[in-house]
């Protein structure tokens, strides 16, 4: 493993043509049987001759295919497969809210891998103080205090304008339609509106704020499986955002009404504040992996730092291990060891490095993942303290990957999100849409844990225009120039650990990505001391083995929702998580 190296540099250079010698004859570790016909494997995975977009809801999939088959390329497909989302899974990410996203574009030879970030900011009102005054833990949770300036819009119209080649009423056709037309309730949907109802009963202020959701999507809190739920509010949002472009969102009506629910409820987020807002580009973070390279999100982003360290531990350590499987006690010791590495690193140090000082490049280096590798136990875990330098965990329905590889090999990694299942649950009036509340991934209250159980350190603060630290991985791994897989999940702290795992189920494994992502996942994130394993997991012998080696192990329902793609020497597979309700489409 490999300390950090820039898109298209000599140490690229030096990779590709290693990697060529190490991949001639045998292409892609991960290929599949040849000869596959080109129908579903199964109904969450298939294979394609060309093309594919992997996204946790079939009509979103479809909008991105749509594009393809006009003639757009991967970037295009991934906003207009995004904007759907918005629409068709409004729980779990949307303009209301922000993301990442990892493009490679293999013809070209100059900076072929490229990161947008266009996560949530801090108001200008919000410094390191504002929770703590406003003092409840629900303040950054629910509510209009929840909320960061949204970032989605500005960072998918940006990478439509820069890397995209079709035009904005093209693309965000089929999230109107979708929107005006109606798209039928699915179990996640019902589900989630169910959390809404919850959060509604127990409080006024997100009963008025979220009032639109229940009449429309939950209809009237009657909604069932297979009912058509329209949005019309958010297709005249989509509408004016295709004609007027961002400033639809940052300057004009739709800001105005923003900031106008944010004043009738006392919240920070202002005009200025939306005017002010810009995605950034960014360099990803490259490292190795068995002579792959894994192309990932930076910081604020914990998730490339944490893959590229656990990867890395891995890659120091797998040789000793005999008998390798995904069961191997052994195994699944060492992963778990690796996580509780990334995990404590990432309380420890990760935040906005636009912000504070973050050592990325120590934390990723060899010498120092060397070090972490040689204070593994093989046979033992270990006190905390060992680690580095944290509660139950809630699902993550606010937020949403998806996958895109286009027929000339350019593909897009983006994982997007609200943060939690309706996010802040406030519905910006007239607009149809739910404002994030991404503020809680800040450190808010030194000392205690977030939604997710994770300890942050002072280094994420909030701060006026700073950007919480996330766990969002949109990873993109390349062999000899040419894109081989392209990965993430959704799932809050389980993103990182669920990337990783279907990463290593096709590179270790030789799995197809509807086995990788299926198989059963473990997830450990140093704090709790606990290894969950999900209840699909039914190899009991290793569990046994684990506890043997001192791990407090639990069962849990799901870890992660992951959306893969692979191309293998006979085309396309794609597969969405079973975990979701996905399905990939392509040609
Ligand atoms: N809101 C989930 C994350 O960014 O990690």
């Amino acid at each position: 493993m490999t300390g950090i190296t820039s898109k298209g540099n000599t140490m690229n250079n030096i990779l590709r043509e290693t990697l060529a010698t190490i991949l001639s004859g045998t292409l892609f570790l991960c290929a599949t049987s040849q000869g596959q016909e080109s129908k579903p494997d199964s109904s969450y995975s298939a294979r394609y001759d060309h093309a594919a977009v992997a996204a946790s809801h079939p009509v979103a999939s479809q909008a991105g295919l749509e594009m393809l088959e006009k003639g757009g390329n991967a970037v295009d497909a991934a906003v207009a497969t995004s904007f759907c989302l918005s629409v068709v899974q409004p729980m779990s990410c949307g303009i209301g809210g922000g993301g990442f996203m990892v493009i490679y574009d293999p013809s070209n030879d100059e900076t072929p891998a490229v990161a947008l970030n266009y996560r949530e900011v801090a108001s200008g009102a919000v410094d390191r103080d504002y929770y703590v005054k406003l003092g409840s833990e629900d303040a950054s949770r629910f509510g209009v205090h929840a909320s960061g300036v949204p970032g989605t819009v500005a960072g998918l119209l940006y990478a439509l304008e820069h890397y995209g080649t079709l035009d904005r009423v093209t693309v965000l056709a089929p999230a109107i339609r979708a929107a005006s037309e109606g798209f039928a309730a699915n179990p996640q949907l019902v589900g989630a509106l169910r959390s809404l109802k919850t959060r509604r009963e127990s409080n006024p202020e997100i009963r008025a704020t979220s009032e639109y959701y229940y009449q429309h999507l939950a209809l009237k809190g009657k909604v069932q499986v297979g009912d058509i739920v329209k949005n019309p509010d958010q297709a005249r949002t989509l509408r004016l955002i295709a004609q007027h472009g961002a400033d639809a969102f940052y300057r004009g009506e739709i800001a105005v009404a923003i900031s106008g629910v944010m004043e009738r409820h006392g919240g920070p987020i202002t005009m200025d504040d939306l005017k002010a807002y810009k995605p950034r580009v960014v360099e990803p973070l490259i490292g190795t992996f068995r002579g792959y390279e894994v192309i990932s999100m930076p910081p604020p982003s914990s998730g490339g730092v944490a893959m590229l360290q656990i990867l890395g531990i891995l890659d120091r350590r797998l040789d000793d291990i005999d008998d390798l499987s995904p069961t191997n006690p052994a195994y699944v010791h060492l992963l778990t060891e690796a996580m509780k590495h990334a995990f404590a690193d990432r309380a420890e140090w990760l935040a906005d490095s636009a912000f504070v000082e973050v050592p990325i490049e120590r934390l990723t280096s060899a010498a120092y993942i060397k070090g972490l590798t040689e204070s593994i136990s093989m046979i033992r875990t270990q006190d905390r303290l060992a680690y580095g330098s944290v509660t139950p965990m809630p699902d993550d329905g606010g937020t949403s990957h998806l996958s895109v590889i286009d027929a000339s090999g350019m593909a897009v990694a983006c994982t997007e999100t609200i943060n939690m299942t309706f996010g802040s649950m406030v519905v910006v009036p007239g607009f149809g849409f739910a404002l994030n509340n991404e503020m809680d991934d800040f450190t808010t209250i030194p000392g205690k844990p977030n939604a997710y159980g994770l300890l942050q350190s002072d280094k994420n603060l909030p701060q006026p225009g700073k950007r919480p630290l996330s766990s969002m991985s949109p990873t993109i791994v390349v062999a000899d120039g040419k894109v081989r897989l392209v990965a993430g999940a959704a799932g809050g702290p389980r993103i990182i650990t669920a990337t990783t795992q279907i990463l290593l189920n096709c590179l270790l494994f030789d799995m197809t990505p509807g086995e990788a992502i299926d198989a059963a996942r473990i997830h450990h994130q140093w704090m709790p001391e606990k290894l969950y394993f999900e209840n699909r997991w039914n190899q009991l012998q290793t569990i046994s083995a684990l506890r043997a080696f001192g791990h407090e192990t639990d069962r849990t329902g799901s870890i992660g929702v992951a959306q893969l793609i692979q191309v293998a020497s006979d085309g396309v597979h794609a597969a969405s998580d079973p975990r979701g309700g996905g399905r990939p489409a392509g040609y």
